[in-house]
């Protein structure tokens, strides 16, 4: 049970990648200032949290069944809190989505939306009566730097996370009034089994619907690329759950957080002409044209990111 002072905080999807790691490290907080509610839709997939937990379960860690998409699940979640009080809720639970968009199915599209914005809505539905009444909260949502920047074979999962993007943009400010905050995290690629359940399922597609232009630059030119760019810039499941517990531990919470700075430079491309050509532009060329010009700047990113170069350029002699 939480003891006086505790913030109660319930992430969602900690079965595996940065809920898991996020759960852990705020449970082994050496304060003792959060109790954490680890959340996963299939119980029978807690063994890795609970040995990574270790001495925390039961004390700063209990473990509980939540599947995002189901109203049950998360009523009877909830109600099994004491008072239902969540002082932070996580919404980490999320799935991908790649591939040429003709042959992915309206269904397999929808479960998309159903789990990264239908998912977060009903959580923070859910909590939020609560919230208010104590006019206070915390609501994180892990979203990605595809929620601010759309990226090729990636239609659908982009359009999930600018869909919550949107919807925290709004209700952000209508939560201010009752002292509750809003943060979305906005991480570039991580390396969790994220990008290997992709994987998994393009593996098993035949892709249906596609021609065979398309098919052929996704296989040879967007998943070579793609498997670089998380090699190159992916950051680890603990560097991305330490960033969030920075936001978690703020006074006054900031409402976006891009977590690898190597992305700024996109993000500010957006925004630096609002015809949309520069960036449009400029991924179709790198991907398409200047195929040289990207696995060069991929190379020079790896030697500048490599933790070696950068404990040499800082030492001093
Ligand atoms: N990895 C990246 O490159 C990256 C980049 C930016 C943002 N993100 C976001 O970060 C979040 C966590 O992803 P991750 O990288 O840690 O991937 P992950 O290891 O695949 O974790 C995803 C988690 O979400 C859970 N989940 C899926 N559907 C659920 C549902 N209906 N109810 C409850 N839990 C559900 C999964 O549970 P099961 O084990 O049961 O499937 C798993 O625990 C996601 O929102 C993702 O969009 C990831």
């Amino acid at each position: 049970m939480a003891t006086d002072g505790q913030k109660v905080v319930l992430i969602t999807g900690c079965s595996s990648g940065i809920g898991l790691r996020l759960a852990v490290l705020l449970a082994r907080d050496t304060q003792r200032r959060f109790y954490v509610i680890a959340t996963m839709r299939d119980l029978r997939k807690k063994a890795k949290l609970e040995e990574e937990a270790g001495v925390t379960l039961h004390e700063t860690l209990v473990i509980r069944q939540l599947d995002v998409c189901c109203d049950e699940s998360v009523t009877e979640c909830l109600n099994g809190l004491q008072d239902r009080k969540i002082d932070v809720l996580v919404n980490n639970a999320g799935m991908g989505q790649i591939g040429p968009l003709e042959s992915l199915s309206m269904q397999d599209m929808q479960k998309v939306f159903d789990t990264n914005f239908f998912g977060v809505v009903r959580m923070i539905k859910a909590v939020l009566p609560d919230m208010k009444r104590r006019k206070s909260g915390h609501i994180v949502v892990m979203s990605s730097v595809m929620g601010l920047q759309g990226i090729v074979f990636n239609d659908v999962y982009s359009a999930s996370k600018f869909a919550i993007e949107g919807f925290c943009e709004s209700l952000a400010v209508q939560l201010l009034k009752f002292n509750v905050n809003v943060s979305l995290i906005e991480p570039g690629p991580v390396n969790t089994e994220f990008e290997m359940k992709l994987m998994e399922e393009v593996a098993k597609s035949e892709f249906p619907g596609a021609d065979a232009d398309t098919v052929r630059y996704f296989k040879d030119v967007y998943l070579p690329a793609s498997h670089e760019i998380f090699v190159t810039l992916g950051q680890s499941p603990d560097t991305v759950a330490k960033e969030v517990i920075k936001v978690i531990a703020m006074r006054k919470p900031v409402f976006r957080y891009l977590t690898n700075s190597l992305y700024t430079p996109l993000v500010a491309m957006k925004y630096a002409d609002e015809s949309g050509n520069l960036s449009v532009r400029s991924f179709y060329n790198l991907l398409f044209n200047y195929g040289t010009i990207f696995h060069l700047s991929m190379n020079l990113l790896k030697c500048i990111t490599c933790n070696c170069f950068r404990r040499r350029t800082v030492t001093p002699s």
